[in-house]
């Protein structure tokens, strides 16, 4: 047995690992907020020594008493493994079930030093979307699914392996549940205090579902928002050369969008407050030129809008300083958005204009209450100035950062008329929902668990033969969709965007979902491939309830309830997912959304074709069916097209009442 099986096998080691040292080259989470009163801490401490044999409590006990005062967290550092993190081809992995050999891939994966934000602290994307809340939680659960066998099952309480339940082989391997709070506790502070107890976690959406991709997940969605962004304030023929999009963020997620608007092609400007965030996406080539000072970025954004040019800027400094200058300098806004953590607006997700970073991160530990009010004030002043810019013609959406959401919250200049809605759409209502979601196209992706290339290239090649057949019968209504999906697919290996695993994203509906899958399945068969994880990301069609978000554009009162993301999860468990996951919280912040989201295993086999088209079919129609209900046309479209497809599929349609009757 080889050295890694073994490390591996041991689980919690029964002789305490060395000491670590703080390595300061890597990206750490922020220290979090003292939130816990003193036998609060007692029992954190408790909680996590009960990982251990009680032979190591005297030692463990003030390392972790350490950990906790002074990061906020007890990660239990000395048990973070020696051997290198990162997603092994499948045969590297120890075990006796292959799906449960995937889902190790895919957690390493998650954990890799160049995928994971934070990868010390388990955290992969997002400043807190957590893969686990301590090393102890990896190990346990890493044992587990190198022991467990295909009729077994492994629950997962918040990154807590509780154990192997007996089950079948057409069962999940993995349940797992991330944050899920009894509906009064789920306020930030209940995050911050019952993950520093150590009994939750926030798991983001693909962070502690196992299902991150790197970058390329959101370079394409991001992609998709911009064009059809410059779609929408397109006059005819019209593209987006020489148009100017202003955004910030160059972090996880919003690093992607001066790639995304290259690729678009239009000028974007990218506020970012933090130096190592930009010169981590500059060193990448994710952005093309950096500029710290306002006046030297007024003078290059005009000529490259008298050139036309197809760049993008990362202006190192506050984005309320950009719009407020850009305001002053009457230069023309065409697109504006904002992706700032807005999700996590007090522990370091939103910077406040007239700090500088370090004061912010200074003020934010030692007296959050003035922090709160600078952020408020800073978002009033940012509204105030995106107000003016709009006025001016500038097309303002919110990127499903909980920007508006959070304005509003601070009393800033944001809501409509009616005083029910904000002022401008999200990305979602205007774009995403109507144009993708409505007719089932989401994140779709895959990932080769070989580890190959080979085997990645094969399948894009896979993928573009089934979605070019499609095209030629799909009806006008999707043939947008289709066009950007095949160009996306034909451009991705040249676009390298894999950072990590053997990944693809490719935004598909439910019938390019299944007939893509289904020729995997059968390349697999063939030995052409080698095993395949499907998955999705959790912002997609049905996976996800979040009012200000994924369900924004539901019109009928029922965005705030949480119904279908259960339903989905509970019906793909059944339907033959290898592993669901249902969360709290995951992209616009605990307490405000429900998500939920699957792994697919296919090895070529007859089940496993039975399982990708039965869970396919559902995951996407079950969204479908409900925002149809919710009288949107474009899923009316599309549920009645399914129903005629599937005969078993009969979903119950609106009947639609003319508002003149109503008054
Ligand atoms: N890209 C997408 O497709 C997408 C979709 C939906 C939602 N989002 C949301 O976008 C947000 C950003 O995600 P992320 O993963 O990039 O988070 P992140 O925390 O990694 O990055 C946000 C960046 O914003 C910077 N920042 C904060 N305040 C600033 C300010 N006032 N001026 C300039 N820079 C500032 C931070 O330094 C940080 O680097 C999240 O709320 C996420 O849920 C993104």
């Amino acid at each position: 047995m080889n050295e890694f099986h073994q490390q591996i096998l041991k689980g919690i080691p029964n002789q305490l690992p060395n000491l670590k040292t703080y390595d300061s080259e890597i990206n750490h989470a922020p220290k979090r907020k003292a939130i816990l009163s003193d036998n609060e801490k007692k029992l954190a401490l408790k909680n996590a020594l009960r990982y251990f044999d009680s032979k190591f409590h005297a030692t463990l006990l003030p390392e972790f008493k350490e950990e906790l005062e002074t990061y906020g967290r007890i990660y239990m550092y000395r048990f973070k493994p020696e051997y290198k993190m990162y997603a092994r081809p499948i045969e590297a992995y120890p075990g006796k079930s292959l799906q449960a050999k995937a889902i190790m891939h895919m957690i390493q994966n998650n954990l890799d030093n160049a995928v994971a934000q934070h990868p010390h602290e388990l955290i992969t994307y997002g400043g807190n979307g957590a893969v686990f809340q301590n090393w102890g939680q990896y190990l346990l659960t890493m044992q587990y699914l190198a022991e467990m066998t295909d009729e077994q099952t492994l629950t997962m309480y918040s990154g807590h392996p509780m154990g192997l339940f007996p089950s079948h082989k057409n069962a999940p391997r993995v349940v797992v549940t991330n944050g899920m709070m009894i509906p009064n506790y789920s306020k930030p502070d209940d995050w911050e205090k019952f993950n520093a107890l150590g009994v939750t976690q926030y798991g983001q959406m693909t962070a502690g579902s196992f299902m991150y991709i790197g970058p390329q997940g959101i370079v394409h969605g991001t992609t998709i928002t911009v064009l059809n962004a410059g779609r929408k304030i397109a006059k005819q023929g019209e593209g987006l050369a020489g148009k100017l999009f202003v955004t910030s963020g160059l972090g996880g997620m919003s690093g992607a969008q001066p790639k995304a608007g290259n690729i678009a092609g239009c000028i974007t400007v990218c506020a970012e407050v933090n130096l190592k965030a930009v010169q981590t996406r500059h060193s990448q080539g994710w952005v093309d030129e950096v500029i710290d000072n306002l006046d030297v970025l007024v003078q290059r954004v005009r000529k490259a809008k008298a050139n036309k040019e197809v760049i993008s800027i990362a202006y190192h400094g506050n984005v309320v300083a950009v719009w407020e200058k850009f305001d002053e300098q009457n230069l023309y806004i065409d697109l504006g958005s904002d992706q700032t953590s807005l999700h996590n607006p007090w522990a370091g997700g939103y910077y406040p204009v007239g700090l500088s970073f370090e004061e912010a991160v200074e003020l934010m530990v030692k007296d959050p209450a003035t922090f709160k009010e600078k952020v408020q004030e800073s978002l009033r002043r940012q509204a105030d100035a995106i107000n003016k810019h709009t006025a001016k013609g500038t097309y303002f959406f919110d990127y499903g950062n909980a920007f508006l959401l959070e304005a509003s919250r601070a009393g800033a200049d944001v809501m409509a008329t009616n005083g029910i809605d904000f002022k401008y759409k999200s990305y979602v209502q205007d774009i995403m929902g109507p144009m993708c979601f409505d007719y089932g196209f989401g994140p779709f992706r895959w990932v080769c668990v070989s580890g190959k290339s080979e085997d990645l290239e094969k399948t894009d090649a896979i993928a573009c033969a089934v979605l070019e057949e499609m095209m030629q019968h799909s009806p006008a209504e999707i043939q947008q969709q289709m066009a950007d999906n095949v160009k996306w697919i034909k451009g991705a290996q040249e676009n390298k965007l894999v950072v990590g695993s053997q990944a693809r994203i490719l935004y598909a509906d439910a019938e390019g979902r299944i007939k893509i899958a289904k020729a995997f399945n059968h390349a697999i068969a063939a030995g052409e491939i080698g095993p395949v994880v499907l998955g999705r990301d959790h912002h997609d069609v049905s996976g996800t309830d979040s009012p200000f978000r994924e369900t924004s554009n539901i019109y009928d009162g029922s965005k705030f309830t949480a119904d279908m993301a259960i339903q989905n999860v509970i019906g793909d468990s059944f339907r033959g997912a290898t592993w669901v996951s249902i969360h709290n919280g995951g992209g616009v912040g605990w307490g405000e959304v429900v998500n939920g989201g699957f792994g697919m295993v296919i090895d070529g086999s007859k089940e496993a074709e039975q399982r990708l088209q039965a869970m396919l079919f559902w995951d996407v129609n079950n969204g479908i069916a409900r925002r149809s209900w919710a009288r949107n046309k474009e899923a009316i479209f599309a549920i009645k097209r399914a129903m005629e497809v599937e005969p078993n599929l009969k979903v119950t349609l609106p009947n639609i009442v003319d508002d003149k009757l109503l008054g």
